[in-house]
């Protein structure tokens, strides 16, 4: 039988609660018994009190709820090799054969490393007399399936990760408010919004509300004067009778130096060198709150519905595997190629390559 356990990590995100309840009633409709890990990683590492076998009725209602009903943490312990023992120690006892992981790429990583030390995790047990040569010889391998939960949109192997829709819209609704106030007064507001070193919530949201200016880490302004000519759009499009200057900026929005850019510094420069009346507001965890919209749904449940399939078909040589959707069909990829990717974009913004990390990005961004 298989026994699949399921946790939520790192930034929730709003969908992931479809996905856990998908993922409880896939398994039990495929004759698979499911164990809900609550508060992420932590969960694992704390053991029994935190790892429960889900009943159907367990994920009732979870569909509309907003962040994650099982709980989530950024465990730091799991961090390190021993913290990741003590979680290989408690899927052993809890009998679990398949784990499945719903987090962003940090979570995701961390669900890799624990795989691939798999064997020796189980050679330290068993040496420690903590499991049984029984236990060794089955436990060999541990199945892991990754779901890429979180509002960032920061993964190259789906087009869209879950939140993220959810996030834009609640950014569109937030900047929409905004521009009407904006209106009435003719100001200027700069916005900040998540999406840590990604840039998708802002470009995506910068094109949906009709925003004139955008900054995000993938494409920093070039040049030495960007100010000026940042400036001169604005005015630009004023002299073309706007009432109002709306700029985002991406939190993790970076100069051609790598140094950030920050909301207050193009507050400063719009009302010094223009004499705009400016507003700053930094949206921050709104973005993430709330219940999910029906795309986030939607991509949960088949997500989550894939993950109990994917765990069926494996077999021992089935790598670590993340879901995604690319191009509205729903896929199986090794995890390795979504992390060597994360790694390589920031290798990229490091040393400034920024056309090569806006080619990395171009599937995402659909450009
Ligand atoms: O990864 C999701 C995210 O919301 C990022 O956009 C943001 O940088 C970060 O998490 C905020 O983390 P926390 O909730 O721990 O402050």
């Amino acid at each position: 039988v298989k026994k699949i356990g399921v946790l939520t990590s790192g930034g929730d995100a709003q969908g992931m609660n479809a996905a856990v309840r998908a993922i409880v009633r896939m398994a039990i409709y495929r004759n698979c018994e499911c164990f809900l890990i609550y508060d992420g990683y932590n969960g694992l590492i704390a053991g029994s009190s935190k790892i429960i076998k889900a009943k159907r009725e367990d994920v009732s209602g979870f569909l509309t709820l907003g962040g994650t009903a099982i709980g989530t943490a950024r465990c730091m312990e799991f961090r390190e090799y021993e913290g990741r023992q003590k979680a290989a120690l408690n899927i052993i006892k809890s009998g679990i054969n398949a784990l499945v992981v719903i987090g962003g790429d940090g979570s995701l990583t961390g669900a890799d490393t624990l795989r691939s030390e798999w064997p020796s995790h189980v050679k330290d047990l068993l040496k420690d007399g903590k499991i049984s040569e029984s236990d060794a010889q089955t436990y060999t391998s541990l199945m892991i399936v990754g779901i890429v939960g979180s509002i960032d949109n920061d993964l190259t192997t789906t087009d869209i990760t879950i939140g993220a829709h959810s996030a834009l819209t609640r950014i569109c609704e937030a900047i929409d408010a905004l521009q009407s106030t904006a209106f009435s007064h003719h100001r200027a507001f700069v916005v900040e919004v998540m999406g840590r070193n990604c840039g998708w919530l802002a470009l995506a949201s910068a094109i949906c509300t009709g925003a004139d200016y955008v900054f995000i880490p993938e494409d920093p302004p070039r040049g030495e004067d960007w100010e000026t000519r940042m400036c001169e759009a604005l005015q630009n499009s004023r002299k073309a009778g706007k009432r109002t200057s709306m700029i985002i900026v991406a939190e993790g929005a970076c100069d051609s130096n790598l140094n950030p850019i920050k909301v207050e510094y193009i507050k400063e420069i719009l009302t010094q060198r223009l004499q705009y009346d400016t507003r700053v507001t930094i949206l921050g965890h709104v973005q993430r709150g709330g219940s999910p919209n029906f795309r986030d749904r939607y991509i949960g449940t088949i997500q989550g519905a894939e993950a109990v399939e994917a765990i069926l078909r494996a077999d021992a040589s089935t790598p670590s595997l993340i879901i995604g959707t690319l191009e509205n069909k729903i896929t199986a990829q090794p995890l390795k190629s979504a992390i060597i990717f994360t790694q390589q974009l920031a290798k990229e913004i490091k040393n400034k390559n920024f056309e090569n990390a806006i080619k990395l990005r171009s599937p995402t961004f659909k450009k």
